[in-house]
């Protein structure tokens, strides 16, 4: 079976986090797999759509070369995974996106996993397009995270008012929905929404600072108990560290960090001017993220039976 998703099975039945850490910039990409080595945390390093078409990480063949170049030996490669994140259906300007290419190119390319987003669409679409991409995937083993509820954040303009958000529970993942949606897509894991929301992407807004995130651990544990497959947590960077723990216990299993190192990253570069100390920027946060923020710090260990010799 394949192994990410063996990996994050195995997160999910013990209530331990596997992150995943954006890299929206190519040169970011040694400093992220290095602190994952140096803080021996199992995680899985991530691009998306929007990271390519708005930012600096290339495309997909671009990642993919990056990461085979920070990720020569067995013993680096037992803690990374390599995941292509956020394809959407219809994109964050409503332009209708190619996602059935691009994910079928990952796959021969050899990403260990991949996401479709289908959160655009009615549920009835998503369950289609979804079920239409597992078969793809499934086909070469590949496993596929899936996304129900609306994660805020990549729409242009400024970011939505998080308190309103929060209190109003908007976008949240209707339970009830979500049972569905797992049963009727086969997809492995689901991105859900309960509180968190995504950093800005638009040019005006990606250097702020995200707001304070809180967690809806009550609506958490209805969509635990709706779904019963690993769940993920996108718009990991400024979640409010209190609430962490207890919703990994719950049955957050993977969760997305981007705009927190990526600010690391060009924040220092503006500064110095030299990639070099952005890089080192980018790795001591990433260190930090690792230790102090997630307390992953030698998660490897848990999964070291499950990795090949
Ligand atoms: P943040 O940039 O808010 O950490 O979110 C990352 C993410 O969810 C990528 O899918």
């Amino acid at each position: 079976m394949n192994l990410s998703k063996v990996i994050l099975d195995e997160a999910y039945r013990n209530g331990i986090l596997v992150p995943s850490l954006n890299i929206p910039h190519l040169p970011m990409m040694p400093a992220v797999v290095q602190a994952c080595v140096d803080e021996q945390s199992m995680a899985f390093i991530a691009v998306s759509r929007v990271e390519w078409e708005k930012f600096e990480a290339g495309g997909i063949v671009d990642v993919k070369r990056a990461y085979d170049e920070a990720v020569t030996d067995t013993e680096t490669r037992s803690y990374v995974r390599l995941h292509l994140d956020h394809v959407p259906v219809i994109d964050e300007d409503n332009l209708q996106v190619d996602y059935r290419s691009i994910i079928s190119e990952a796959i021969d390319l050899g990403y260990d996993s991949v996401m479709i987003d289908g959160s655009r669409l009615s549920l009835d679409e998503n369950i289609r397009v979804t079920a239409e991409i597992v078969e793809l995937a499934h086909a070469s083993g590949v496993p596929v995270e899936a996304e129900l509820g609306a994660v805020f954040g990549h729409e242009d303009g400024p970011p939505p008012p998080y308190e309103e958000v929060f209190r109003e529970k908007r976008g949240f993942t209707v339970p009830k929905e979500a049972g569905r949606f797992v049963r009727e897509s086969g997809c492995d894991w689901l991105s859900v929404a309960f509180g968190s929301v995504h950093g800005a992407i638009s040019e005006a807004f990606r250097d702020m600072k995200k707001p304070d995130a809180r967690l809806d651990l009550d609506h958490l544990a209805l969509l635990v108990e709706a779904t019963g497959v690993p769940l993920v947590l996108h718009g990991g960077s400024g979640v409010l560290k209190e609430y962490l723990l207890p919703a990994f216990k719950q049955g957050v299993a993977k969760m997305n960090i981007g705009t927190e190192i990526r600010q690391a990253y060009t924040n220092a570069l503006r500064e110095t001017g030299s990639v070099g100390k952005a890089q080192d920027a980018l790795y001591e946060r990433t260190r930090y993220v690792l230790n102090d923020y997630l307390g992953i710090r030698g998660s490897r260990e848990h999964f070291r039976g499950l990795l090949p010799e």
